[in-house]
């Protein structure tokens, strides 16, 4: 694979539009605290799509500095992954050749070789008009169907230096055709037609109704594993024998204590309320498989969401120590902290925070508390152990770098 080099050219700034920034603070709050750096995957994705599909240096910082990164750590990323592209691609198409080893057997240097004729010589060109771009890529994960392309955000698979013609074709006529397999096979099953799985039944929803009777049945039933979990000696005990016999067995073998339940129990529960759960999304009506599958996302979904909220409220801020001025006068020299630059260092001071042992002694409720005056600051705090630096600074040592020394993981 090509070395990944930033272009040569690149715009002044970069900023999200309004409908994209709120989009992407609503991404950054679905992680966890102290996590939200995760998010820079999916913002620098939206970036690439505002930018025309390519992803300007500009844009990285700008990510980064949402979230609190290090620049670098965003330079990393985008340079490393190939679905972020270093320069501006082409207008209707951008053509990724899989030349890993199954597609290079399968002729994948034929696909190159089209690339280079007709759109430009080298990768990461485009042609003259502007119109198309290629490069070539390792696995894109349909070796299957080898040898495979991947156009904007689509796969071609099984293909020929002619349908990869073709392909270019409709791009440029505005028609893309139909991604996949262009040889007809449905995703990667054998090129005669499915051999396992075949029955429609499974397929038309008409199974529905065995597998709610299944789970029900199951959530029902005392489990072998729930009745081995129960307390042994009610449940062998002479008089429960004798209750049993004659039908008055009470509920729970012990006085008005309910046994416990086996693990396999609980689940079995839980997945009786998933059904019911289901039934009422789906209307009551029978479901076909996909149906049922769309509708189980929305479930997981609704839960993701419902689970974020209640961890959100349930976090705690508690205001740290803060001073209207340095004590003697002169403030701590926080660059010392590894992670810390100048502008932080303003900030810190605006907010009121000048020595090092105030820092050290931030508990977790102080983070959030100092986290919360900053936008898209969540998690540097912990990462970059800040308190354990602050500790060490307060206590005398001193570091070799001027710029701190990178704490350990
Ligand atoms: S080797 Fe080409 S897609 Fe995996």
């Amino acid at each position: 694979m090509a070395v990944r080099r930033l272009n040569p050219e690149q715009p002044a700034q970069f900023a999200f539009t309004a409908d994209n920034l709120a989009w992407a603070q609503d991404t950054i709050a679905k992680y966890p605290q102290g996590k939200q750096a995760s998010a820079i995957i999916p913002l620098m994705w939206r970036a690439q799509e505002q930018a025309g599909g390519w992803l300007p240096e500009p844009a990285i910082r700008y990510t980064c500095d949402m979230l609190g990164m290090a620049h670098i750590r965003g330079m990393e990323i985008a340079t490393f992954y190939t679905m972020f592209q270093l320069s501006p691609v082409g207008s209707k198409a951008h053509v990724q050749v899989c030349g890993t080893t199954p597609c290079m057997l399968r002729g994948s240097g034929d696909l190159i070789s089209v690339c280079k004729n007709r759109i430009a010589g080298h990768a990461h060109e485009t042609n003259a008009d502007g119109t198309l771009s290629w490069e070539e890529v390792e696995c894109i994960g349909v070796c299957a169907n080898a040898p495979v392309v991947q156009v904007n955000k689509d796969t071609y698979e099984d293909l020929t230096a002619d349908q990869l013609n073709k392909i270019l074709d409709g791009f440029l006529a505005g028609r893309p055709p139909k991604p996949g397999s262009q040889t007809g096979r449905t995703a990667s099953c054998p090129s005669g037609g499915p051999t396992t799985l075949a029955d429609p039944a499974l397929y038309d929803g008409s199974t529905i109704g065995a597998w709610k009777k299944r789970f029900d049945e199951t959530a029902t039933a005392p489990t072998e594993a729930a009745q081995e979990s129960a307390p042994p000696s009610a449940l062998a005990s002479p008089a429960h024998k004798e209750q049993v016999a004659a039908g008055t067995s009470p509920a729970s073998p012990a006085a008005g204590a309910p046994p416990p339940l086996h693990p396999a129990a609980l689940t079995a529960m839980a997945n009786a309320g998933l059904v019911k759960e289901l039934e009422e999304r789906g209307g009551g009506k029978a479901l076909s498989a996909g149906e049922l599958d769309r509708i189980k996302a929305d479930m997981i979904r609704d839960r993701a969401i419902a689970g974020a909220a209640a961890a959100a409220a349930a976090s705690t801020v508690v205001e740290p120590e803060l001073l209207k001025e340095p004590r003697g006068g002169t403030a701590d020299d926080f660059s010392l902290i590894w992670g810390v630059a100048d502008k932080l260092v303003d900030k810190l001071h605006a907010i009121g925070i000048w020595h090092f042992d105030q820092i050290a002694k931030w508990t977790p409720e102080n983070v959030a508390w100092f986290e919360s005056q900053l936008d898209g600051f969540k998690g540097r705090v912990m990462r970059d152990k800040w308190i354990e630096q602050a500790g060490k600074l307060a206590s005398g040592w001193r570091p070799d770098n001027k710029a701190g020394e990178r704490p350990k993981e």
